[in-house]
């Protein structure tokens, strides 16, 4: 066979361990061709391509980022976008393309499938927020850099007698923020699946302070925002190829707030792109590779317009449009649950 391979939207630790499962696995065991397009859609768009080889995609593992480069470019939003797209697929033989994604370059890959193009999904964010699948890999790296971050935080904070504030990513959901909170011990977790409660947020706070714990930690969504007329919050204007704005900066609105209601002093630390730096943890790298050897299997089953998932602790295959259909956010109850450990 002849596959096509990319990686698309942010980039995100574990990615270069799929590239190295499908190209091993395509070349050893099936004898085929793999051709890696840069930038995801971009270079399957300009037919900027690269042969790769186990010799080109050895020693990559634990490298973060990756090595294929990545955009956030969507062929729907070019005019002749898609006939572009056609070429190129016809112009390299291919028999199909595995695209590594979220919602926005599996969203492009399942519209594709519909005019023509063989797909098979594999999916990847750090913000966990795509359906079909029980976690993506990059969660658990970018999880752990926040978790990191926050143990961090906690001695400044109790050492100053400061509330501090951390900014996490997410996007619209709320996965990192609530799971980096709870393991590091956060006294309040703002997600964006729940609008907050300034009055309610420095009410804990302030409990907290009553009863001899004079600092503070709260983590705060990027996509987190205050019930509906309760606070000014500015946000940028810019958006992405898919509509999607530039998040961040909320963290300095609740370091303001929480300083001047409570009198307490307040600082934020936003995290940014940290949280997709550096090498993956040891589960995502392994999460990665079963689904890059899972998605070239696939291809070889004919599985066209399906996505490699982990379901339970077993690599499945899901519709590609069922996964794409909605963004998976944390559920209210699973939020509330954990509410009973804030301030
Ligand atoms: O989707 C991953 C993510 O890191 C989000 O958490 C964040 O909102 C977005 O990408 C940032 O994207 P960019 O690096 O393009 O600004």
């Amino acid at each position: 066979m002849r596959i096509g391979l990319l990686t698309g939207g942010g980039d995100c630790p574990g990615l270069n361990a799929v590239i190295r499962g499908v190209v091993r696995k395509a070349i050893d065991t099936y004898g085929d061709q793999v051709i890696g397009f840069r930038d995801g859609w971009r270079g399957v768009l300009e037919d900027d391509a690269e042969p790769l080889t186990i010799e080109s995609t050895r020693g990559i593992l634990p490298l973060g980022g990756t090595i294929l480069g990545s955009s956030r470019t969507n062929p729907y939003a070019r005019e002749d976008g898609v006939e572009q797209v056609l070429a190129t697929v016809s112009a390299h033989e291919l028999d199909g393309l595995i695209p590594i994604g979220g919602e926005d370059t599996l969203g492009v890959a399942n519209r594709l499938q519909a005019a023509g193009v063989s797909v098979i999904g594999v999916p990847k964010t750090i913000d966990n927020d795509l359906g079909g699948t029980d976690v993506t890999f990059g969660f658990d790296t970018a999880m752990q850099i926040a978790t990191d971050a926050i143990d961090r935080l906690h001695t400044t904070a109790e050492s100053h007698h400061r509330i501090l504030v951390v900014e996490v990513m997410g996007r619209t959901a709320g996965w990192i923020a609530l799971h980096s909170g709870v393991a590091g011990g956060a006294d309040v977790i703002l997600i964006p699946e729940i609008p907050f409660d300034i009055d309610e947020v420095c009410r804990l706070i302030r409990r907290r302070h009553d009863r001899g714990r004079p600092f503070s930690i709260v983590v705060v969504a990027e996509g987190a925002a205050p019930k509906e007329g309760t606070l000014e919050v500015t946000r940028g204007t810019t958006v992405d190829e898919f509509g999607h704005p530039r998040l961040g900066g909320i963290g300095y609105t609740l370091e303001r707030e929480i300083e001047q209601r409570t009198g307490y002093e307040t600082r934020a630390t936003v995290l940014g792109h940290v949280q997709r730096g550096g090498t993956p943890t040891a589960f995502d790298r392994v999460l990665a590779t079963r689904l890059g050897l899972a998605a070239i299997d696939a291809a070889h089953e004919g599985q066209w317009g399906m996505m490699v998932a982990l379901r339970s602790s077993a690599i499945e295959l899901v519709a590609l449009a069922d996964a794409v259909a909605q963004v998976r956010r944390v559920p209210a109850e699973e939020y509330a649950r954990f509410g009973a450990l804030f301030g």
